[in-house]
């Protein structure tokens, strides 16, 4: 340990340290109608008996809680690396301004049980019911339970992590 040369982290960015799962797009129904998405990278598995739940932090005013509010459900889909621009473009916009299939023309299909559009091209998708939101200080706690999940083979190769901003990478070869 002696010769290993540690930097200080500032407290603002030592979130970054802890990153560990993909991307996610949450992908919601408006009350319009309006089908939207956008990527949460702030994610984590809650528990997995007798099924999967997971949660994720997300920002009440972004038009995705409030869609979970209605609807009280989502499909939490996992873009690949390839799609990063995309992952941006979408994030950098609300889908109050923008129907955001409809801007990009984003190919899709339609969840099996879940009012939600999946991007074409994504590594997995879970379809989830809506179980608790926490609200702590400005931002919310959102708990999800899978309802149903479909992944294509090794998907885990396929998706993309965020560091900050524009940064992103991808996992290794196996060694
Ligand atoms: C790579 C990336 C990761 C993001 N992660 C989060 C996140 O963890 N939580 C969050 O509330 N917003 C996050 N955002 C911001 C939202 O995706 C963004 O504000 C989006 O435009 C909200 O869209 P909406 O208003 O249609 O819901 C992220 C954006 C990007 C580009």
């Amino acid at each position: 340990m002696k010769d290993i040369q540690y930097n200080p982290v500032t407290l603002e960015k030592a979130y970054t340290l802890l990153n560990g799962g993909g991307v996610l797009w949450i992908c919601t129904k408006g009350k319009e109608g309006r089908y939207d998405l956008a990527p949460i990278a702030w994610t984590c598995p809650l528990d997995y008996e007798p099924v999967t739940r997971l949660l994720f932090v997300c920002d009440p005013g972004h038009a995705t809680f409030e869609n979970l509010e209605l609807q009280k459900e989502f499909i939490a889909a996992l873009p690949t690396y390839q799609q990063k621009d995309l992952v941006l473009k979408t994030g950098n916009i609300s889908g109050r301004t923008v129907d955001k299939f409809k801007e990009w023309d984003i190919p899709f299909s339609r969840g099996t049980g879940v009012d939600a559009l999946v991007p074409q091209g994504v590594a997995a998708w879970l379809e989830c019911k809506v179980i608790e939101i926490y609200r702590s200080g400005s931002v919310a706690i959102v708990c999800g339970e899978v309802l149903a999940a479909f992944a294509i083979s090794d998907a885990w190769k396929w998706v993309l992590h965020h560091v900050e901003g524009e940064h992103f990478y991808r996992p290794g070869p196996r060694v």
